[in-house]
């Protein structure tokens, strides 16, 4: 398998599971679940190219007018703030591992409900109503993660949650370009 007929099963695969289980902007459970099988078989069947040379940050894989997709190139000990999508979205890992950490904002505080440790193949998912979370990395290897969200999430801004002030708009980083993405990845033999 090559890189584009891996990620084009993907594609198919999450624009039947929209087709079958959206629900307006939102994604059903079983919606979830069926894009989580998918790209946890993309994400285990690829790597990076020339692991350590890949720099880190955010890539734009797809973008259509359902959903879109971005690799996510992480530094080492990496301490992500907690943010949100106002969409639903799946993350799988595609090399070394990743800590996920979900929350349930209250009215002045975000409760953290679980942590997950994610290796190679691991996915992770979650509805609009409860899309707080947060991602923290390791030591090396380097880890490189696939991000599936709906049509709703806005690429350029966001909002996260400070402890001292609570939730605050932000710019997210530089989306860096399909092209020059995709010549990153290989397939594992
Ligand atoms: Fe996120």
């Amino acid at each position: 398998m090559t890189v584009d007929n891996i990620i084009g099963k993907l594609l198919g695969d999450i624009s039947e599971a929209i087709n079958l289980h959206g629900d307006g902007g939102d994604l059903s459970w079983s919606g979830i679940s069926k894009i989580a099988t998918s790209l946890s078989a993309s994400a285990a069947q690829l790597t990076l190219k020339a692991e350590f040379e890949v720099p880190f940050g955010r890539y734009l894989i797809h973008k259509d007018s359902d959903f879109n997709i971005q690799l996510d190139v992480f530094s080492e000990n990496y301490i992500g703030a907690p943010h949100n999508h106002d969409t639903w979205g799946v993350l799988g890992v595609i090399s070394g591992v990743l800590e996920v950490t979900d929350y349930q904002l209250t009215a002045d505080s975000l409760v953290t409900l679980r942590k997950s440790i994610l290796p190679s193949g691991s996915v992770s998912g979650f509805r609009e109503f409860e899309d707080w979370h947060s991602t923290m990395t390791f030591a090396l290897p380097q880890v490189a993660s696939f991000h599936v969200y709906g049509a709703a999430f806005d690429m350029d801004n966001g909002k996260r949650f400070v402890e001292k002030s609570g939730i605050e708009e932000y710019a997210r980083g530089t989306l860096h370009t399909i092209d020059e993405t995709r010549s990153f990845l290989v397939a594992r033999s």
